[in-house]
């Protein structure tokens, strides 16, 4: 008599059980079908929208310095706390990348040009031209190329 009890008993469980994941993939799939596709395209207009490759973040620019990014061939300097500013780094003598951002100068190891951290403006030939300046934004404590 026990045993037979036990029985129903697993049966009735395991058929509520199948019932329930039956009904919970069914209303699943559906609600998650249907906002996610309403909301994914607003959502990458939002995205795109500020746009800008993010380059580093402030607190990686010394103050009085600078970093290189080579891959994008950008310095970032911050001449002043919270100032920050971008240029090229390709050197405008013959087209080298500069190699460092020291003593308040941005250097080329080719042939000893340096341009100063505020301006990108030669500190020191052969070049005679500054550094091109580059567009970028600061968004908290992101720096985007922009
Ligand atoms: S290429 Fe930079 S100093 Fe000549």
């Amino acid at each position: 008599m026990t045993y037979e009890t036990t029985r129903r008993t697993v049966l009735l469980a395991t058929g509520a059980t199948g019932a329930v994941a039956l009904v919970a993939a069914c209303g699943g799939g559906g609600d998650d079908n249907g906002p996610a596709s309403t909301s994914s395209p607003t959502g990458q207009e939002a995205t795109s929208a500020p746009a800008g490759e993010e380059l580093t973040t402030t607190d990686q620019i010394p103050v009085g310095g600078g970093k290189i990014f080579k891959g994008q061939q950008v310095v970032v300097t911050q001449p002043e706390q919270g100032r920050f500013k971008a240029f090229s780094a390709i050197c405008t003598h013959q087209g080298c990348t500069v190699a460092s951002v020291s003593d308040g100068t941005i250097n080329c190891p080719c042939h000893g040009s340096k341009y100063h951290v505020a301006d990108g403006s030669v500190a020191h030939g052969p070049a005679t031209r500054p550094l091109p300046a580059e567009q970028i934004t600061v968004e908290g404590n992101s720096v985007r190329l922009t």
